[in-house]
């Protein structure tokens, strides 16, 4: 077979140490892959004028699949999210990110398995905002027929095709009964297509609440992109913390896995940071390859580190260095 050609995008922050990870343990795992290194985010911004040179949407149309490390986002003023701008010009519209309980890993919940699916390319993450008059600004949530459609039907689809039985929508169309009202219709549509899945909605509120009381009556939470935002990060939660879990940006022609978690400035270039999140991300890239042995192999190889203490990094109350971690799935790639 030959050499997958990937588009590798470090990031910011801890992402060239996580990135180097994940491209470490593919290497181990055997896996033929031609890295394209494409430099963004707020690092790159004087060099290039951009925190998402145009030079990386190139990059990664040629290879179709990217690996990302995270890109960091100054709040309040500076220059726009390059993470919604990438989404956005690729038209990755679907965000899938599994939340599983890891064995071994200190977590109240034994038992999680639920996929967020998120809406990745509207809502209030339209960046349509002005100021109206001094002290007041206006704000605007997009919600599309199209992409609510869309995102409905990908998110049934993803049911079906990972034995998930039940979806539920995630709303808020008691108060936005316009917005989240026809995102709440274009699901209801798709769903009377999928008669073997049971569909329920509930509203964002209220999940939050049931998320941490009892995560397990969940399969799949599909969401606009704000919820999906925040609720991503309360799953994490659940399971051991934005270290461990992994994701995708999925559109029709191009493919961008990453973690949940961000640049993390407060632990950068300090060898601290978690890189199973990208090592997973990445093993989801390689199944969505083809690469199915070799994505389930370092999968498990994670859950066997993980699974002892010893191996854990400091966010799960270890001792381990990246490179610790790193090179301890390298080691359990072939037991
Ligand atoms: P963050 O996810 O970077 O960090 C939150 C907390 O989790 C920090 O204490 C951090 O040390 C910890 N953490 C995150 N990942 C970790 C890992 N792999 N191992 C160990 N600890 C980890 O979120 P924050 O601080 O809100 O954002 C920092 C920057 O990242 C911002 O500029 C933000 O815009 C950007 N960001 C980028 C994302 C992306 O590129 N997809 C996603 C989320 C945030």
């Amino acid at each position: 077979m030959s050499a997958h050609e990937i588009t590798l995008i470090p990031g910011d922050g801890i992402g060239p140490e996580v990135t180097g990870a994940a491209s470490e343990v593919l290497a181990a795992a055997g896996v033929d892959i031609r890295w394209r290194v494409a430099e963004a985010g707020a690092e790159v911004v004087s060099k290039y004028g951009s925190a998402l040179p145009d030079q990386v949407l190139d990059s990664i149309k040629a290879t179709r699949v990217a690996l990302k490390g995270p890109l960091t986002t100054p709040v309040g003023r500076g220059f726009a999210s390059p993470n919604v701008a990438l989404r956005k010009a690729l038209d990755l519209f679907a965000s899938v990110r599994p939340v599983k309980t890891l064995p071994g890993v200190p977590v109240p919940f034994r038992d999680v398995d639920l996929v967020i699916i998120r809406e990745n390319t509207e809502g209030e993450y339209s960046g349509i905002e002005h100021l109206v008059v001094p002290g007041v600004v206006e704000s605007l949530k997009i919600i599309t027929e199209k992409a609510s459609t869309r995102i409905s039907e990908f998110a049934f689809a993803h049911a079906v095709a990972t034995g998930r039985t039940k979806v539920t929508a995630v709303h808020k169309a008691n108060i936005m009964k316009m917005s989240d009202g026809l995102f709440l219709e274009c699901a209801r549509k798709v769903a009377r297509g999928y008669p073997d899945i049971e569909y329920e909605e509930l509203i964002v509120d209220a999940t939050a609440m049931h998320l941490v009381a009892r995560p397990q009556r969940f399969q799949l939470l599909l969401m606009e992109n704000l919820y999906g935002d925040i609720l991503s990060d309360l799953c994490a939660g659940l399971v051991g913390g934005l270290g461990v879990v992994p994701g995708a940006n999925l559109g029709t022609d191009y493919a961008v896995f990453e973690a949940v978690h961000g640049s993390a400035p407060d632990i950068a270039g300090k060898g601290l940071a978690n890189p199973a999140a990208v090592i997973l991300s990445a093993a989801m890239m390689l199944r969505h390859l083809g690469e199915e042995e070799a994505g389930a192999r370092i999968e498990s190889a994670v859950a066997q580190v993980l699974a002892d203490p010893a191996h854990h990094p400091r966010d799960l109350g270890g001792p381990a260095t990246t490179q610790q971690v790193t090179d301890a799935v390298i080691a359990a790639l072939d037991q």
